[in-house]
């Protein structure tokens, strides 16, 4: 029977299949209303506040009650927001984590309570209670950008020059920072071994490049610190960097250094996550030359259809069970495929597909504002 091999799948009878016990079948569809509570991380980056309301959004018009709450980088206030959709009854929580290893009392007690857990985008950690993971094929992001960054330099393994790079990487408490920088440094690591790459800072372990909280102040002070200790009198030719915040970030280093962007002595930066101020400077050609584009309306729809077919009384679909680890178990996860993106095609990709309209790259404000 369903209702009994639901529960031996998953052993934890989620909130839906704690009402559908309670209630007989005829009653399902009144007892399960998809009460969802969406804990996000930040409204500093743009992504967040569309897929927050874009989740908001597509519940709703599934007839759902939902709670959306923003934890701005702060783990404490992300717990207490938890909790507090935990207290109101939600049956399900989709949670973009703030720190990737400190919710696992709050969501013990959700489980306790046979709430649902969909880890969104980032990976939760630590926990046996993580039922699922939406996300997207996080190391490929890394492999795309060290990819953009292989051939604007025309590097390959019969090019004889050599070029400097320094790397950046996001913030350590995210899980997903380890896969950007692994596929970016698998990518790179041929160059580097064969001196074609050369690292002048040294600096080329995940901690001393990364960023805490993805903010883009701190990239742009390690950037400034890198051109003062490294690149007096040495041309920088490339920067690794994880997302668009930080690009931004070394951006705005590297023009307070008199650095010009557009001239042949800018380096080539990357990014991730398609935002308009960074679609502008593809766009023009006023810094990064490069985005990851995550279509986070796709992530949203994975989401929410793994609510609809628990409340449905079905098993949400996936595509991977063996990648993502969260330390107690592997985690049933549908991972989407990401997008590189640079001013060849991001009309194609970005304003032809609905995601962004022209209009609104044109008038992003040039800097963090
Ligand atoms: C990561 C996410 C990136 C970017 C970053 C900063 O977890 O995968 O796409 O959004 O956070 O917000």
């Amino acid at each position: 029977m369903r209702l009994n091999r639901r529960g031996l799948l998953f052993g934890t009878a989620g909130a839906a299949a704690a009402s559908l016990a309670a209630c007989g079948k005829g009653e399902e569809s009144k007892q399960l209303t998809g009460h969802t509570g969406i804990a996000m991380p930040t409204t500093v980056s743009d992504r967040w506040v569309i897929e927050g309301a874009d989740l908001e959004k597509r519940l709703q018009d599934l007839g759902y009650k939902t709670i959306l709450e923003y934890g701005e980088d702060d783990v404490p206030t992300q717990i207490q927001q938890i909790q507090s959709m935990i207290d109101a009854g939600v049956e399900f929580l989709i949670i973009g984590a703030i720190g990737n290893t400190s919710l696992g009392e709050v969501l013990s007690d959700a489980k306790n309570k046979g709430v649902t857990i969909i880890s969104y985008d980032r990976l939760i950690l630590e926990t046996p209670d993580v039922d699922y993971y939406a996300s997207f094929d996080n190391y490929q992001v890394g492999v795309l950008q060290a990819k953009h960054i292989i051939s604007r330099l025309g590097l390959s393994q019969d090019s004889t020059e050599t070029f400097n790079i320094e790397l950046f990487s996001g913030s350590l408490d995210d899980n997903n920072s380890q896969y950007f920088f692994q596929g970016g440094m698998d990518t790179l690591e041929p160059f580097i071994y064969s001196g074609q790459i050369v690292i002048p800072s040294n600096e080329t372990e995940q901690e001393p490049t990364s960023t805490q909280q993805w903010d883009p102040k701190l990239a742009r002070e390690r950037m400034a610190r890198l051109l003062d200790d490294f690149y007096k009198d040495e041309p920088l030719h490339a920067v690794l960097s994880p997302y668009d915040g930080i690009s931004r970030g070394i951006v705005e280093a590297l023009v307070a250094a008199d650095f010009e962007p557009g001239s042949d002595d800018f380096p080539v930066i990357t990014g991730q996550d398609a935002e308009a101020r960074s679609l502008k400077a593809i766009k023009e050609g006023t810094g990064q030359s490069e985005t990851v584009f995550k279509d986070t309306r796709n992530l949203a729809e994975v989401a929410v259809n793994m609510v609809k077919a628990i409340v449905g009384g079905s098993t949400p679909e996936v595509n991977d069970n063996g990648t993502y680890d969260n330390g107690f178990k592997f985690i049933p996860s549908f991972l989407l495929e990401p997008v590189d993106v640079t001013a060849e095609n991001y009309q194609e990709i970005v304003v032809d597909s609905g995601y962004i309209t022209e209009e609104e790259i044109d008038n992003a404000p040039a800097d963090e504002g």
